[in-house]
Formats: structure tokens, sequence, C-alpha cells
């Protein structure tokens, strides 16, 4: 729940989208069609976008840094995206056949990324993150997978728990309690704590992480945490899968692994993978990849390939938007405009809350920006660096009203978040973005300092 006075001030400015949602009630389970667009006192809906910024069907303007759920790193409707889909479109959307634009496709990924040696299309982060799963244990043998607390890996059994605070519970219902047995969860940052636990599980086939650190970011890594992951996986011959479905050609062209120059044995990538539309991909070494090649010995196959199907695998449509995308992003230029201002408005941010007196902090690293706030009453913390800390339950469980309220507040000034208290930015983002956001932040945090934010 969030306070009377600001839902009443947003239900003011978004009749359009409270009719809607009302609508969705009676139709959508659950009335939302993704957990993360539960808002209060209810979800934006939103009519078109351009560049960086996107309109509600009440006319609103937002600046925008959910960008797709970040699949957009060259903003909403880039022309030459837009080119590209028109061009195929007519041309046929789904052929049920391979064709040219899936090996363009799969060879810029291999251009680009630094560990991909082979690429296999999907269609979702999450079904990404289960074919590299199946590759992983085929390849060692093994049943266990390891991935460490608050890191998201899509909502698939095998991974579901673990990245919601508190930790240790499902996640979710209506996952068998076996798939827990085979996925163990471990502390980040802490390299002693995986090596014990690969020490102890010999049956451990793959360990899987967010390289940014989890959620795109949201808890950073400890400096030197993802050489050490790789340094004991590769000595224990465990196959080290990085998800990069949000750090893949945002952190880097090459993604996060060319950003911190330490690379996988697979990675998984969707978002700006595929250029805003439906699309994912797992690339990785030729020889844990080409376990799903056909060897011509179909009695062979059938016991020791690694089967993997799709219908909407790499399709013309999303083929053409993401050779489009990934050409622009190959130039560099696209990926340095949107740090330089995700930089911009992280040290805008932290200097208002400076100013304000306000318990929390600015953070993040590339195009991601995340903001930490303490709930009112305070925590009587007088001092504002105390308060930093990479603690996953600190930084992933601010309370629920307290962020929903923060979102509401930037809506109404005109400001959409990805997720939590944070956002991504785009080669769309102008200087203008910056100092408007900057401003809606401040009026947001003037009215919510010392309300539901605390002070020092
Ligand atoms: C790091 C990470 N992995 C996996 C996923 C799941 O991707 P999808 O939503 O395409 O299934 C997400 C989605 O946000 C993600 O951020």
């Amino acid at each position: 729940m969030i306070d009377q006075e600001i839902a009443s001030r947003f239900i003011a400015r978004h009749a359009g989208s409270q009719q809607w949602h009302d609508r969705a009630l009676h139709v959508l389970a659950g009335g939302i069609g993704h957990d993360v667009r539960q808002a209060a006192p209810f979800p934006l809906y939103i009519d078109h976008a351009q560049g960086a910024h996107k309109w509600d069907v009440d006319g609103n303007r937002y600046i925008d840094y959910n960008l797709g759920n970040g699949a957009l790193l060259l903003g909403h409707a880039h022309p030459a995206v837009i080119r590209a889909i028109e061009e195929q479109a007519p041309r046929g959307t789904h052929f049920g056949n391979d064709h040219p634009l899936q090996v363009r496709w799969a060879e810029l990924i291999v251009q680009l990324v630094p560990s991909a040696e082979r690429v296999r299309f999907v269609n979702s982060g999450t079904e990404a993150n289960m074919l590299a799963a199946r590759l992983a244990r085929a390849f060692t043998g093994r049943g266990k997978l390891l991935r460490f607390e608050g890191h998201f890996h899509g909502w698939h059994d095998d991974l579901i728990r673990g990245f919601l605070v508190p930790f240790d519970i499902p996640g979710s219902v209506g996952v068998p309690d076996r798939v827990f047995h085979d996925a163990l969860l471990v502390a980040c940052n802490d390299l002693e704590v995986l090596d014990r636990a690969l020490a102890e599980n010999g049956d451990v086939a793959a360990v899987i992480l967010e390289p940014s650190g989890a959620s795109w970011g949201t808890v950073p890594l400890a400096p030197g945490f993802l050489e050490g992951v790789r340094e004991i996986t590769r000595r224990r011959g465990v196959v080290l899968i990085f998800d990069e479905v949000i750090t893949g050609f945002r952190w880097a062209p090459g993604g996060a692994q060319q950003r911190y120059g330490v690379l996988p044995d697979l990675t998984t990538m969707a978002k700006v993978v595929a250029g805003g539309l439906p699309g994912a991909a797992v690339a990785g070494r030729a020889d844990i990849m080409d376990q799903v090649a056909f060897t011509g010995d179909s009695a062979h196959d059938r016991r020791h390939r690694v089967l993997h199907y799709g219908t909407f695998n790499a399709t013309p449509l999303t083929s053409a938007a993401a050779i489009a995308t990934l050409e622009i992003i190959a130039r560099g230029e696209a990926t340095a405009q949107a740090d330089a201002i995700a930089a911009a408005l992280r040290q805008g941010m932290d200097e208002i809350l400076e100013r304000r007196g306000i318990a929390g902090y600015a953070y993040g690293e590339a195009s991601a920006w995340h903001i930490y706030l303490e709930k009112a009453p305070g925590s009587g913390v007088r001092d504002r660096a105390a308060l930093r800390t990479t603690d996953p339950v600190v930084l992933k469980g601010m309370p629920g009203d307290l962020v929903m309220a923060v979102q509401a507040e930037l809506r109404q000034r005109g400001i959409e978040v990805m997720s939590g208290l944070g956002g991504l930015t785009s080669a769309a983002h102008t200087e203008a973005d910056v100092a408007e956001t900057l401003a809606a932040f401040d009026a947001a945090m003037a009215e919510l300092a010392g309300r539901c934010v605390a002070t020092l």
C-alpha cells in the first residue's frame, strides 16, 4: 500500500490507465502481464514510444529508463531497426526454415562477444538459461547447478529460488522440492564459500551468475570476485555460465565479459541481443555448444545429443531487428553515450540526496543507475557513507511500500524506472533528459523526505 495522498494524485493524472487496468482485471490473470509491472495504485498503460520517451494512454510523457525491460539500448523505434523490420515483414515473418539472416545474426554475436564460438537461438532469457543448464549438465555428466543469492536467471523451476528476499524460500509455489536439491544457493562475494560448496558437492555441473552483480548491479560484486569464480570453476571442471541477459551488448559492445576481461564457458543473452523483438541466444565454447549437433548416426544421437527445439527461434523478423541493432552497437558510440548519461544521473541524484540530507545514495555502473533509500522513520544512521553496503538482503530488500511510493512520485513527474529504484539508459537519452530527470527526482525527494524516506 502507498499513502492515500500519493495514490489520489496519481489517480487524478492517470484515469485512462486506471480504466484499462480495471478491464484487465476481468481477463488478465492477476491483472498484469509481468510480475515486475505490479505497481501502486495501478500500472501505467502505454500508448506509444519514441527514442528515450514513451507516452501513456492519458497523453502523459515519460523519460523511459525501463526501455523494454532493458532490451532497447538504442531507444524506442530506432529508425534503422524500424527500417529493417519494415523491409523484412512483407517478405515473411516466419518460414520454419533456416535463413540467411539467422547466420548473419550469429556472426555478429561471435564477432562481438569474446567467448562466443558457437550460437544457438532461443526466445527468452529464461529459455536461454534452461538450455545453458542442459548443455552444462550434458557436458559434465553432473546434475546440480550452483547459483548466488540475489542473482536473477528467469522464472523457470531450476533457478527460481534465491533471487527474492528472503533468499531461502522457494520463490514460487508450484515448484517441486526435488528441484531445490539440485540447485545450490550460496552467498555471493565470498570465494571461500564457493570453493567449499564445490568441494563438498562434486556433482555440480555449472556455476551461473550475473557478471554485473545481482539484478544488473543492484548488489555489486566485490573486486576480484569474477576472476576468482573463473579460477575456481576452471580448477574444479565446472562450467561457468555468465547470464548476460541484461549486460550483453550493454556493459560493453561485447558485454560484461569484455568490460571485465573474464571469459565464461557459456553466455546467455536476451534483451539487447534481439533488437527489441522477442529473441535470445546461448553462446560459448564450441565443444559444449556442439552437443546439439547431429552426427549422422541416429541411434547414437537419440542417446547422446542435447535436444533443442523452439518454434520461434531466430525468426526472420527478429533476426532483421537484431542485425540492425548489433551493427550499430559494434561501432561503440551507443554504449559510450548510454554510459555517459547513466554516470551523469548517478552523480546528480547522489548530489540531490546529499543536499537534502536523505539517508540514501546513488550507485551503479555502465548504463545502469540504482538508488538505495532508508525508509522513514529513520534507522538512526547519521552518515551517508556508513549506508554503503554490498549486503544483498539490504539492497534487494527495500520495503515494497517505500519502493512503490518513490516509483509513483517519479511517474507522476514523468520518470519511468526499470524496476525497484533503478533504471537503464539508452543511446537516445540526452543531456536535456538528464536535467529533466534530476529536477523530477529532486521534487519527488522533496515530497517524500521525512515522510516515506528517512533523513539523516
Ligand atoms: C539477468 C536476467 N536473466 C534472465 C532473465 C529472464 O529473461 P526473460 O524475461 O527474457 O525470460 C532476466 C530478465 O529480466 C534477467 O534480467
